[in-house]
């Protein structure tokens, strides 16, 4: 039996890639601030997105997680958090009109600023200092200074992450998510791209349909659904002083939740079973998110399946698979049989970004479009051959016009890539190649219906 949960239990484990703040002082006045300050996210959303989770793992949705690697304070604009929130929504009824399955919507936004590492160090002509963990917790700036770690920047995270919350549910709920305004969500640069002229179709099918509906009565009014989304945030549960301190007991359940945001996931660095990133999030009765990389094995999947969802809750997890375009098809197959095996009740996702990143000959991190849409039709093929459900997908995007991934219909080559390269750390899809990969899943998912034996609504 596990001991009992509490929110600093965690504090007794060994916790990976967790910055050492040089003054323990000024990092627990830093937390009793937080602990004092409104939630940002009220438990009865999580419970709403645990229940559409849920409906992804039945077969009867799909979740579409999308956004920044990670959030930077210097990026933080109105323009760059309402231009991702239109890429999401045009990806959205891309999926929705050609799978006909409701989409689930969450970004990697209001939140996403802390970021693992794979060294501790950094080197630069001979000099050594911390690496940048993300704004969080230091500047990305080469000197001692900025790179020490600073507890104040977690109250600035928070502030910022109230209001991209603030500006995303204006978005959401004050009538800009109309489906009326289909053809409004396009961005300059997108239409003039493949993908998006094919976008305009569909948008001008989704106004004829509209028409016909409202002459069948179904209006915004009647339906409050065609003037709001549902939207909510999520990022990586990393820095677990400040997801502490965000945390509060519902006073409708009892039951505790990490209000930092509506979902938080476990990255591939930290899933460790004993360890304290697994300890702190097996007690909040958020939905969460598990990584599972190539080094996964069966037997510790379903350990920390069990760890983290022992009442088989479906919705409650969702692993998000980071395989690798050549990875995927060996080593997904064992992990998806056992989970079916035991009756584990999941929702898989795949992240075709982690495992396929390279440095280009010019020194930038990169990723190929051709080399993610490979894992998606990977993880397609494995879950097709398995007879389950490709619940959804996990991307690194922005709505900007940025050259950080190659390829695509516009084939941004490596020779671009210091032309847009706006990143505060993984290269991200810009809204046309994330608007075209939409196109390809939802191909794939209607192939996976038609193969299901679902009636596929959509007209082409
Ligand atoms: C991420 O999602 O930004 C990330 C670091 O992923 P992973 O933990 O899968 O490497
Ligand atoms: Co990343």
């Amino acid at each position: 039996m596990p001991s009992p949960w509490t929110p600093a239990a965690w504090r007794a484990k060994p916790a990976l890639q967790m910055p050492d703040y040089p003054n323990a002082a000024a990092l627990a006045a830093v937390e009793q601030r937080l602990a004092a300050f409104p939630p940002l996210v009220f438990a009865g959303e999580a419970r709403d997105l645990t229940a559409q989770l849920a409906r992804a793992a039945e077969g009867k949705a799909f979740l579409l997680q999308g956004g920044d690697c990670a959030e930077s304070f210097a990026e933080f604009k109105a323009d760059n958090i309402r231009d991702t929130f239109k890429v999401l929504l045009q990806m959205t009824v891309v999926l929705m009109y050609g799978a006909g399955l409701p989409v689930v919507k969450v970004g990697r936004l209001a939140g996403q600023f802390a970021k693992p590492r794979s060294a501790n160090t950094e080197e630069q002509g001979g000099i050594s200092l911390p690496a940048y963990r993300g704004d969080i917790i230091n500047k990305m700036e080469f000197t001692p200074e900025a790179r020490r770690p600073d507890p104040e920047r977690m109250v600035e995270a928070y502030f910022r992450a109230a209001s991209t919350l603030n500006l995303l549910r204006a978005f959401a709920l004050g009538g800009y998510a109309d489906l009326h305004k289909v053809h409004k969500w396009n961005l300059d640069f997108v239409k003039d791209s493949p993908a998006g002229a094919r976008y305009e179709a569909l948008a001008a099918n989704i106004d004829s349909a509209l028409i016909f509906m409202e002459a069948c009565g179904i209006t915004a009014e009647s339906v409050p659904q065609v003037k709001e989304a549902s939207f909510f945030t999520s990022h990586e549960a990393l820095l677990l002083p400040y997801e502490q301190a965000l945390t509060r007991r519902d006073s409708l359940t009892g039951d505790w939740y990490d209000c930092s945001a509506h979902m938080l996931w476990i990255g591939d660095r930290t899933r460790q079973p004993d360890g304290a990133h697994v300890e702190f999030l097996r007690g909040v009765h958020n939905p969460l998110g598990l990584k599972c990389g190539p080094t996964t094995k069966t037997d510790e999947l379903l350990r920390l399946i069990d760890i983290l969802n022992p009442g088989n809750v479906p919705g409650r997890l969702t692993l998000i698979a980071r395989m690798g375009a050549d990875q995927v098809e060996k080593t997904l197959p064992p992990l998806v049989r056992a989970v079916k095996r035991e009756g584990r009740k999941v929702v898989w996702s795949c992240d075709p970004m982690h495992g396929n990143t390279i440095k280009a000959a010019n020194g930038f991190k990169t990723r190929a479009f051709d080399r993610i849409l490979k894992e998606v039709r990977g993880f397609f093929g494995v879950h097709h051959g398995e007879g389950t459900h490709a619940g959804g997908v996990h991307f690194e995007m922005t709505g900007q016009d940025v050259t950080e991934c190659v390829g695509g219909a516009r084939e941004i080559r490596e020779s671009d890539l210091s032309d847009r390269y706006h990143t505060h750390c993984d290269p991200r899809l810009n809204g046309s190649q994330a608007l075209e990969l939409a196109f390809l899943i939802a191909e794939q998912l209607k192939a996976e219906r038609t193969a299901r034996g679902f009636e596929v609504k959509a007209a082409e």
